[in-house]
């Protein structure tokens, strides 16, 4: 089949190169699926450059964690799928529901798990989710990572009500999934960017406040002011080092800040001591379960919501939608279509 490896080593997106695999065979509990579309997390982008979690890929590994296909085979012992369905792998294997499975969770796009950017995939009947009827498959395919973790951090940890404030950092993929899902549970809803052009998008998303965190770096000082200084109920951080403080700064009495991304790095972020006198939260999110994709699905599929995609690229233009996430220069989702 044809596929794309990020080779062991990998330091940089040169790491990533077109590759031919042998065709997988479904196991007794697994499904064979024929991937119509794939989209790119910046987690695609630290694993190319050998940052992620312990460093640099020890084995050539198909990378992506987020594909959407058709099931073409499956093995004797699968009971939740059929041949035909349109399914999504999980973003990690083995956790179905409930709380995290302690131990290391593996996920699919780094080793030892093979991920979607490639003809086929295999997964774990149990590691697959239908996706919703009223998606292209470009659509669905930015579901498993960027949607999961925003519908966790604010459906699932957030318990969001509605009337309640949310704010979100930057207007990547995560970012415009929470923008989303905040709207259809009736809150309201302040983004940061770097680009008015893309503030103005946001806006016509039904953002009730945008700051450009380039032009007001106090940001934080800024939602103080557009919340009548009470500040938002949530807060997703996908910023890391460079703005957990600024979050803690301007969460609510009570509010919670989703811990999710590391786009300025992991470094010192500063006291977490905001957070005591406010009795507010901290929580860290690591995308979800099964169970978390499953209900995101059926509110998607209520809503007829629909992902918001940048760009889609060919198979063979791979190469450039990642350099197309690493400019910067996306609103909401890149999708790479089969
Ligand atoms: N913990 C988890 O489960 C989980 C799951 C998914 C993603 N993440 C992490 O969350 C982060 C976002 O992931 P993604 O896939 O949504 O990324 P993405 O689509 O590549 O989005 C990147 C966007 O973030 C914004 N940004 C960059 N630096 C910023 C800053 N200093 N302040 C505010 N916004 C900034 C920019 O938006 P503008 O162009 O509008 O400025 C940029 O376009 C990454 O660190 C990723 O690793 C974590």
């Amino acid at each position: 089949m044809r596929a794309y490896e990020i080779v062991a080593g990998s330091n940089s997106l040169d790491g990533l190169r077109r590759c031919e695999r042998p065709d997988p065979k479904p196991q007794p509990t697994q499904i064979l699926v024929r991937i119509q579309a794939a989209s790119l997390n910046y987690r695609d982008l630290l694993i190319a450059r050998g940052h992620y979690m312990g460093g640099a890929v020890a084995a050539n590994t198909v990378p992506l964690s987020d594909g959407v296909g058709e099931i073409v085979a499956m093995g004797a012992s699968v009971t939740r799928f059929r041949i035909g369905e349109r399914v999504a792998g999980t973003f990690f294997r083995g956790w179905n529901d409930g709380k995290p499975p302690s131990g290391p969770l593996t996920a699919l796009g780094a080793p030892p798990a093979d991920g979607v950017l490639a003809e086929f995939a295999v997964f774990d009947h149990q590691d697959a989710v239908a996706v919703p009827a009223h998606l292209s498959a470009a659509g669905a395919a930015t579901l498993p990572c960027a949607a999961v973790t925003a519908w966790r951090s604010l459906i699932d940890i957030g318990r969001i009500a509605p009337g309640e404030t949310v704010l979100v950092l930057g207007t990547g993929g995560v970012s415009v999934f929470a923008l989303q899902f905040a709207r259809l549970a009736g809150a309201r809803v302040l983004v940061t960017s770097s680009s008015d052009a893309k503030l103005a998008r946001a806006q016509a998303l039904g953002a009730d406040g945008c700051i450009n965190y380039r032009t007001t770096p106090e940001w934080d000082i800024e939602v103080l002011k557009l919340t009548g200084g009470r500040g938002v109920d949530h807060v997703l951080d996908v910023g890391g080092a460079g703005t957990l403080g600024r979050s803690i700064g301007c969460v609510a009495v009570g509010g919670r800040v989703a811990m999710i991304g590391v786009l300025t790095g992991v470094g010192a972020a500063g006291s977490p001591y905001g957070l005591l006198g406010k009795q507010a939260s901290l929580h860290g999110v690591y995308v979800g379960s099964r169970g978390h994709f499953d209900s995101m699905n059926a509110a998607i599929a209520a809503h007829r919501l629909e992902p918001v995609i940048d760009r889609e690229f060919s198979f063979d233009d791979a190469p450039a939608a990642y350099r197309h996430l690493e400019s910067g220069a996306h609103f909401g989702k890149v999708v790479i279509c089969l």
